[in-house]
């Protein structure tokens, strides 16, 4: 039987505007996450257009990896970390994305990080854009919007390819590129949101605008990869999906339509441009349906075609149902929500359990694609608490975590070609969705509240010691100890 390749990356992911802080140091710009509030799993953050005095923005200080980076990586080195998954903030290297000179300060802060990584012979994977872009380009362009912020984009790759070049191999373009492809990603990803104020919930949406925003950043994606492979023949280049397996809720046969054309535009849309280089035809007939016209440039087709990634990664949270009968209950998730699933359990955050989703999704993508897959993100959301003993016990994620690389075990033995596992926020961070800090993923706590206070300091989880067995045994001994 085949198990975990014998170099297989074990390591966890972050994001820079959930985890770094320092939001306006060292010449740092504002980023979209710098003007959202905090929120809950009951009421929703808010976009602001300027700082608002006494309101909590939780990405100004967030965990403060910007000032523990040593601390944290030597944490993730004890576990015994081969990989670490993190994103450049594009305001740190371009304040307001439209300089000509980049921040020295900013680099060099990623150079740091990188080193220390090395130091531990840890792999840095760089998400270039995560969830956050300078705001000064909402407010001109109104984010990809504007085609112009493919320019933006790739002056800012050009910049960090070239100085890391010798130091980063892994580059993934963006983050979730296929959030764009439902109302939220024109907050998320792609920065439609000029002039609004408000919760995040009621941004306006305009499928024309988001389809063509998301257009000009598949070009951006595919340009830089194309700039990469024609300068950087080092580097692994790779796209990044949120994929939510959308079942049929019944064997009827309405059901598994609906839930193949759901898919075909949410799950596979992106992946099809940036891995087989053309729009798919099934998309054509969606954009007719929906009254949906993507203004093409003479030479935007060849570009995408040039641009085709080296590697496919994804996030695998939850899974969802598809009905074609509007009455069943639904249920939240991660950027959508979909119908519930008799079969499975969910977190306090209503996201549905599904640890063999894993391996079917797995297959099927590889079935697709044939390409190496990477599982960029996954894991729990969930309440810990610190208990007499200092200590935090949290059981339900291990066997969550456990569940889900039993499957990965098994999609390899299905014939799989899967290099590597970074699990969503190894340490503490904001939520994306809701701004909290009680949302929490990590095998190390951190001291941050909801409230904006706490002492930062950083505790191993249970969780800690068990994923350190874990990567000891190249995913072999997934035994849960006393
Ligand atoms: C992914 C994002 O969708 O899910 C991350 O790439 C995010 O940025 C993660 O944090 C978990 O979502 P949440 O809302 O629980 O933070």
């Amino acid at each position: 039987m085949q198990s975990f390749k014998k170099n297989f990356l074990w390591g966890g992911a972050t994001a820079a505007n959930q985890f770094e802080g320092a939001w306006n140091e060292d010449g740092k710009g504002i980023s979209i996450p710098d003007l959202c509030t905090n929120g809950s799993h009951k009421e929703s953050k808010r976009l602001t257009t300027h700082l608002e005095k006494n309101t909590l923005y939780p990405s100004h200080e967030a965990i403060d990896f910007y000032h523990h980076y040593k601390e944290d990586i030597a944490l993730f080195a004890e576990m015994g970390f081969t990989t670490f998954r993190f994103s450049i903030a594009w305001t740190r290297i371009y304040p307001t994305g439209l300089e000509v000179t980049p921040n020295k300060k900013g680099l060099d802060f990623y150079d740091r990080v990188i080193d220390e990584c090395r130091k531990y012979h840890i792999e840095p994977i760089i998400t270039i854009s995560h969830y956050e872009m300078p705001y000064a380009l909402v407010e001109k362009y109104n984010g990809w919007a504007g085609r112009q912020c493919i320019d933006s984009f790739y002056y800012y790759c050009q910049t960090l390819f070239d100085y890391f070049k010798d130091k980063v191999t892994y580059w993934l373009t963006f983050n979730e590129i296929n959030s764009g492809t439902m109302p939220m990603g024109n907050l998320l990803s792609l920065g439609v949101v000029k002039g609004y104020e408000g919760s995040i919930m009621d941004i306006p949406d305009d499928p024309q605008t988001r389809y063509q925003a998301l257009h000009h950043q598949l070009l951006a994606s595919a340009q830089v990869v194309a700039l990469a492979h024609e300068q950087y023949p080092q580097f692994k280049m790779g796209n990044m999906i949120c994929f939510i397996p959308m079942y049929p809720y019944s064997c009827n046969p309405s059901d598994i339509l609906k839930a193949q054309k759901e898919m075909q535009m949410t799950n596979w849309f992106c992946s099809d441009i940036q891995v087989r280089g053309t729009y798919p035809s099934y998309a054509a007939h969606y954009f007719e349906e929906n009254n949906i016209h993507i203004q093409m440039e003479e030479g935007d087709k060849e570009s995408l075609k040039k641009g085709c990634v080296d590697f496919y990664t994804f996030s695998y949270y939850m899974s969802t149902c598809v009905s074609a009968d509007p009455k069943h209950q639904t249920t939240g998730g991660n950027l959508f929500s979909g119908v519930k699933n008799p079969y499975l359990k969910s977190s306090d955050w209503g996201w549905q359990i599904d640890s063999e989703g894993l391996r079917y999704v797995l297959n099927a993508i590889y079935d697709r694609y044939g390409i190496p897959l990477m599982v960029v993100e996954n894991g729990l959301g969930a309440y810990d608490t610190i208990n007499q003993d200092g200590e935090i016990d949290d059981i339900y994620r291990i066997k969550y975590l456990k569940a889900h690389i039993e499957q990965m075990k098994k999609a390899v033995e299905d014939g799989v070609d899967l290099i590597g596992y970074t699990p969503w926020g190894c340490i503490d961070l904001v939520s994306a969705s809701t701004g909290e800090m009680a949302k929490r993923y990590g095998f190390i706590f951190v001291e941050k509240y909801d409230d904006g206070t706490g002492s930062l300091a950083r505790r191993k989880k249970r969780s800690f010691n068990w994923y350190k067995q874990v990567i000891e045994s190249n995913g072999n001994n997934l035994e849960i100890n006393d």
